[in-house]
């Protein structure tokens, strides 16, 4: 015997209703406490996000030990590059205003392959007019000196052009109005 249209489309409200009222006693349990006090997110995320400790510091909180290197680097071409870039991170290194930890220093092969993380032609994304970049080992042929030479050899790793004409004069390539 089938049931009768009434009897079916009872069955069909009472489930709606049902289901709907399941959904909505899920959606309650399953929100956080805090969601939708400012906005479809949760407000507690705020308050635990600004307990968050500190990692970085900019440049310039380096300058108060480091007045040397960070003199030579503000006056340079990478005075826009994050010392941490190329460090690591304050965090590792400094603790309530003294130092805590001791940051790798790169030396040799290593500091080339810093360099060429963003100099690197290979690395078509970078536009010549935003970072200007070098095919190696061309760079190198082009002024007859050995392959094994680091970039640091040539350029200061802090202001990367400033004692460039003396190594131009070194490598025997200064050019005429130089
Ligand atoms: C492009 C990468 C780069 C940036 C940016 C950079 N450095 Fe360096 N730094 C190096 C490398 C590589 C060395 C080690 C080789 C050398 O001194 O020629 C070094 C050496 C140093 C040293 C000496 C470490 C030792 O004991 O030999 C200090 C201190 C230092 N940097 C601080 C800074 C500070 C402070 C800044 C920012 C104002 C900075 N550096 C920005 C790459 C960088
Ligand atoms: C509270 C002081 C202080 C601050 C701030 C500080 N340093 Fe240092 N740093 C030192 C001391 C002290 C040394 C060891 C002696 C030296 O090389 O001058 C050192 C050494 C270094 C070295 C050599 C490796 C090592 O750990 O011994 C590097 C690289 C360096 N610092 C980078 C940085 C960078 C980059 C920053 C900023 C993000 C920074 N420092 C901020 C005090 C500081
Ligand atoms: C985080 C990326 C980054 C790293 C790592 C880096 N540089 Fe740079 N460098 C730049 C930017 C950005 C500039 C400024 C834009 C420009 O002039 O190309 C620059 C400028 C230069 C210039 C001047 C180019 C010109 O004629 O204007 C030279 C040379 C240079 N860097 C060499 C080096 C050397 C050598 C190293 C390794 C010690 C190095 N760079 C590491 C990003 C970087
Ligand atoms: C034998 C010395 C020497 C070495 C080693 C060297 N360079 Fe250079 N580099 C120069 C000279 C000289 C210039 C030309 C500077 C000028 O006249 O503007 C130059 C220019 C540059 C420029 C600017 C290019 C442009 O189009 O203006 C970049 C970037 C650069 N070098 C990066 C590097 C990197 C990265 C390394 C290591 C892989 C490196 N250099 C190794 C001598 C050297």
């Amino acid at each position: 015997m089938g049931l009768t249209y009434r009897r079916r489309l009872l069955i069909v409200l009472i489930s709606i209703v049902v289901l709907s009222a399941g959904g909505l006693l899920i959606k309650r349990l399953l929100l956080p406490k805090s969601f939708g006090v400012y906005g479809p997110y949760r407000a507690d995320a705020i308050a635990e996000a600004a307990l968050v400790p500190i990692r970085h510091g900019t440049n310039a909180s380096c300058l108060k030990c480091h007045p040397y290197e960070a003199k030579i680097h503000k006056k340079g071409r990478h005075q826009a590059i994050s010392c941490e870039f190329c460090h690591g991170t304050f965090a590792d290194h400094v603790t309530d205003g003294k130092k805590s930890g001791t940051l790798p220093v790169k030396k040799e092969k290593e500091i080339t392959t810093l360099c060429l993380r963003c100099h690197n032609t290979e690395i078509k994304a970078r536009h010549e007019e935003v970072i200007k970049t070098v095919a190696m080992p061309d760079h190198l042929k082009n002024q007859n000196v050995k392959l094994t030479n680091n970039c640091n050899q040539c350029h200061h790793v802090h202001a990367p052009l400033k004692y460039i004409n003396r190594a131009k004069q070194i490598t025997g390539m200064m050019e005429a109005g130089l």
